[in-house]
């Protein structure tokens, strides 16, 4: 009994001198906060709403290509802005990875402008991945859809491999089963993948993308038909008529939500239960008894949608960021502070 307290006693004395040890070693790491740039950039929040939504109303597609950017951002490496370092002759970059073929033009200028504005308001101070969750915030605001908390104090990361994103980020040509599995392994449920796929709300997806469910279909079993039979007939054969010359011209796409492209709504969902879906990633929410309650549930109310899609985005936009030492606060979107040539990258891949 004595014994057994003074080993009790030995362990408490061994913990506290343990936790003295980690108290006196570097600070834990800065939490992510809504008002971290309250003191250092107050105005941060209005400047990238406002050069945000100018461009917004210049290029009704950035909104979209933000929310896709921001997305492959995150999934890849964390929320760190990886996604936005441009390639060189020194390193290649994510924008070098086969996914990227369509990561839209705009979508990186709303953010260089946005960084570019901010500099001049308090050099040094916003992240560039903090900067691509606000935007983000503010178009999915903007098109219609809700306003949810986005944490900041997210460093920039410092690399930016070619190859990861064709590991971590989800084909049109996957099957539900895998894409679930992908989630999972990134902590998130069934029930938030599909809330976040309804960001497909918004765009567009390149015929490339869906060419199979409509040109020379083949079942599982190998019989052919005259288009995926999930799909609406009258949008299959439109989608055959307008994705004719796809492949003299790869840049033909589709809207993915075909009813109200430019909103966001739930009408993604609603589009799924009639076989409105553009990808057979979309369709198959519906086809797969996993995902077809919470698509259901969505196309039945928009506000149950909205609410799961703003605490899904809100946790999306906390998946793997740096803070501290793993990373800095970038001058430039698209380069490390060091300059390219100091990047700790292979310059051959
Ligand atoms: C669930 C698995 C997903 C798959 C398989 C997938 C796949 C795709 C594909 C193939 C495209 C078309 C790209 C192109 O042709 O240009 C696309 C577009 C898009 N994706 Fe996803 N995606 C998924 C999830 C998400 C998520 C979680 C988000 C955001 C939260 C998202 C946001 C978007 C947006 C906004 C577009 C339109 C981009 C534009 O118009 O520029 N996607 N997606
Ligand atoms: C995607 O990669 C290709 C091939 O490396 C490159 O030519 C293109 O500019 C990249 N796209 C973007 C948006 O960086
Ligand atoms: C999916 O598409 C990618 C790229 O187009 C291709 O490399 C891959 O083999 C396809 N996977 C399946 C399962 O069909
Ligand atoms: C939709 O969902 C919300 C939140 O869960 C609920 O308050 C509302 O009553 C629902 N509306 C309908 C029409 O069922």
């Amino acid at each position: 009994m004595q014994r057994t307290s003074l080993l009790l006693l030995a362990a408490a004395a061994f913990l506290s001198a343990a936790m003295v040890a980690v108290h006196a070693g570097p600070p834990p790491p800065v939490k992510l906060s809504p008002d971290f740039y309250s003191q250092t950039c107050p105005r941060a929040e209005r400047i990238i709403a406002e050069v945000i939504q100018s461009k917004q109303m210049a290029n009704p597609t950035t909104a979209a290509g933000v929310l896709r950017v921001f997305f492959h951002d995150c999934f890849v490496t964390g929320c760190d802005a990886s996604v936005l370092i441009a390639p060189t002759h020194y390193a290649k970059s994510e924008k070098d990875a086969d996914i990227n073929h369509s990561l839209p033009g705009d979508a990186f200028d709303a953010v260089v402008r946005s960084k570019l504005a901010l500099e001049l308001e308090c050099p040094g101070v916003v992240s560039c991945a903090d900067v691509l969750a606000l935007a983000s915030r503010v178009l999915v605001t903007m098109t219609g859809g809700p306003r949810y908390p986005v944490p900041l104090g997210r460093k920039d990361s410092l690399s930016s491999s070619p190859t990861t994103p064709d590991v971590e980020l989800p084909h049109s040509n996957f099957t539900i089963g895998r894409i679930i599995e992908l989630f999972v392994a990134k902590g998130f449920t069934v029930q938030e993948m599909v809330a976040l796929s309804g960001a497909h709300t918004l765009g567009f997806s390149h015929c490339q993308e869906f060419a199979s469910r409509i040109y020379n279909y083949r079942d599982k079993g190998g019989n052919p038909a005259p288009f995926d039979p999930s799909m609406n007939p009258t949008y299959a054969k439109g989608l055959q008529a307008a994705c004719q010359d796809y492949q003299k011209d790869p840049t033909i796409a589709a809207f993915n939500d075909i009813m109200t492209p430019g909103k966001f709504d739930n009408m993604y969902y609603v589009n799924l239960e009639r076989g409105l879906g553009l990808l057979s990633t979309d369709e198959d929410l519906w086809s797969d008894v996993r995902t077809k309650p919470f698509v259901q549930r969505y196309a039945a109310n928009n506000t149950d949608f909205f609410e799961d899609f703003a605490k899904a985005m809100e946790k999306l936009s906390m998946y793997g960021v740096k803070t501290g030492a793993d990373g800095e606060i970038r001058r430039r979107c698209d380069t490390y502070n060091g300059g390219p040539t100091t990047s700790p990258l292979p310059t051959t891949q």
